[in-house]
C-alpha cells in the first residue's frame, strides 16, 4: 500500500525515481586535516558529483522522492522558485528535462551582487541552456511561499498543463526531508565499508530540508553519539532553524523513527553567514582557498564556502574536539562561482 502522510513506515516504502549515479562518493581529506592541526580526521561526502544531471547537487537527491510523486500524479511541468543564481532551479530544470517534463522557475533577486554578469553566467546560464521557462522577479531573499510562485503554478494550469509545485530548495514539502534521510542510511553503509564512525557531520543549511532529512535519517539509524551541526548560510537564523525543526520532526514521523526528536539533535549555528545570504566575507573566501589549495576541492561563496568556514573554526576552537572524525557534506554549488569573479580572491 502506498504510504500516506502520518504513516510510520521505513524509507523503502516511499516511491523514488533514481536520479543519482548511486551512493555519492565518500573520501578522506588528509591534507586539509593536517592543515587544521592534524587532531581531527576530516572526510567529505560528495553531493557535488552525485549525478550526471546538470552538474548534480543536493536538490537532485531530494528530487528523487518529489518527482516520483509528480510522475505518479501525472504532472507534466515542475514549477519552482529561487534566486537568480539558484542551484536549486538549475537542478529542477535539469531533472525535468531528464524526465521529459517542462520546467517553470521564478528567479528572484535574492542577492544584491553588483557584477554585470551576475544575471548571465553560472546557474542562470545553465538553466537557460537547459531550456527552462524562466520568470524573473525582483523580490528579495525569503525562503517562504511566494505569490509569484503561485502565479507560475496557475499559469501552467491556464495553459492546460498539470504543474507539480516544488517550494524553494524543495524543502517545505511533505517529501522534502526524504532524500537526506536516505543519505543518512547511505552514510551508515559507507561507514561500515570504511570501518569509520563519523561523530560529527557538518552541513550547510538555508531552506532546511537537507539538514532536517539527515537528522531524521540518523535518528532512524539509531546512533546516539553523532552530532549533526548545521551551518546557517541564510542570515535569517530563526526562520531557518524553525524550518529545520519542523521538517526534521515531520520526516522522522514519516519514516517511522518511533520517538520524539530531542532539542539537542537540532543544532543550527550562526557566525559563518557573512554579511547576508549570497554575500561572502573574508572568512568565506579564506575557507574556499584553504580547501581548494590543500585538496583541490572547490566550494562556492554562497553555501559551501560558509559551511567550510564553520568546520575550520569549530575545529580550531576545539568545539569539535581532538580525536573526532568529521564528515563534511559537500552539497554542490560550484556552478555559481563564475558569477562571483569580482569578489576579492575569487577572480
Ligand atoms: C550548494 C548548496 N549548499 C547548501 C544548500 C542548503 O540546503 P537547504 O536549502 O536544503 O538547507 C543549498 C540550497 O539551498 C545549496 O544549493
Amino acid at each position: 500500500m502506498k504510504p500516506t502522510i502520518g504513516d510510520h513506515v521505513s524509507l523503502d516504502n516511499f516511491p523514488r525515481t533514481p536520479l543519482l549515479f548511486g551512493p555519492s562518493p565518500i573520501h578522506p581529506l588528509p591534507r586539509l586535516s593536517e592543515a587544521l592541526g592534524g587532531g581531527v580526521e576530516v572526510w567529505a561526502k560528495r553531493e557535488d558529483c552525485n549525478s550526471g544531471i546538470a552538474f548534480g547537487g543536493n536538490k537532485v537527491r531530494k528530487l528523487e522522492y518529489l518527482v516520483a510523486d509528480a510522475l505518479e500524479q501525472g504532472c507534466d511541468t515542475l514549477v519552482s522558485i529561487g534566486g537568480i543564481q539558484s542551484n536549486h532551479t538549475r537542478q529542477v530544470t535539469g531533472v525535468a528535462r531528464h524526465l521529459g517534463l517542462g520546467a517553470v522557475t521564478v528567479q528572484e533577486g535574492w542577492v544584491d551582487w553588483p557584477e554585470p554578469a551576475y544575471n548571465k553566467v553560472g546557474n542562470i546560464q545553465l538553466t537557460r541552456i537547459l531550456g527552462g521557462d524562466i520568470r524573473m522577479d525582483p523580490a528579495g531573499f525569503d525562503i517562504g511561499i511566494r505569490d509569484s510562485w503561485k502565479a507560475a503554478l496557475e499559469s501552467v494550469e491556464t495553459a492546460g498543463g498539470k504543474p507539480y509545485a516544488i517550494p524553494a530548495g524543495a524543502s517545505d514539502h511533505p517529501l522534502g526531508g526524504m532524500g537526506f534521510a536516505n543519505w543518512a542510511r547511505e552514510v551508515a553503509v559507507q561507514e561500515a565499508e570504511h570501518d569509520v564512525f563519523f561523530d560529527h557531520v557538518i552541513v550547510c543549511t538555508v531552506t532546511g530540508s537537507t539538514h532536517a532529512g539527515m537528522i531524521a535519517g540518523f535518528a532512524l539509524e539509531g546512533h546516539g553519539n553523532r552530532r549533526v551541526l548545521g551551518i546557517d548560510a541564510s542570515g535569517t537564523l530563526d526562520q531557518t532553524t524553525d524550518q529545520v525543526t519542523r521538517i526534521a520532526h515531520n520526516t522522522a514521523g514519516r519514516i517511522g523513527v518511533g520517538r520524539d526528536l530531542g532539542d539537542d539533535e537540532i543544532t543550527v549555528l550562526a557566525g559563518y553567514e557573512g554579511p547576508a545570504y549570497g554575500v561572502p566575507d573574508e572568512q568565506t573566501i579564506d575557507a574556499i582557498h584553504l580547501v581548494a589549495r590543500t585538496e583541490g576541492m572547490l566550494t562556492d561563496p554562497v553555501y559551501e564556502g560558509k559551511s567550510m568556514a564553520g568546520l575550520i573554526d569549530l575545529v580550531g576552537t576545539g568545539v569539535i574536539p581532538t580525536g573526532s572524525k568529521v564528515l563534511y557534506a559537500h552539497l554542490g554549488g560550484q556552478p555559481a562561482l563564475s558569477a562571483y569573479a569580482g569578489a576579492p580572491g575569487l577572480g
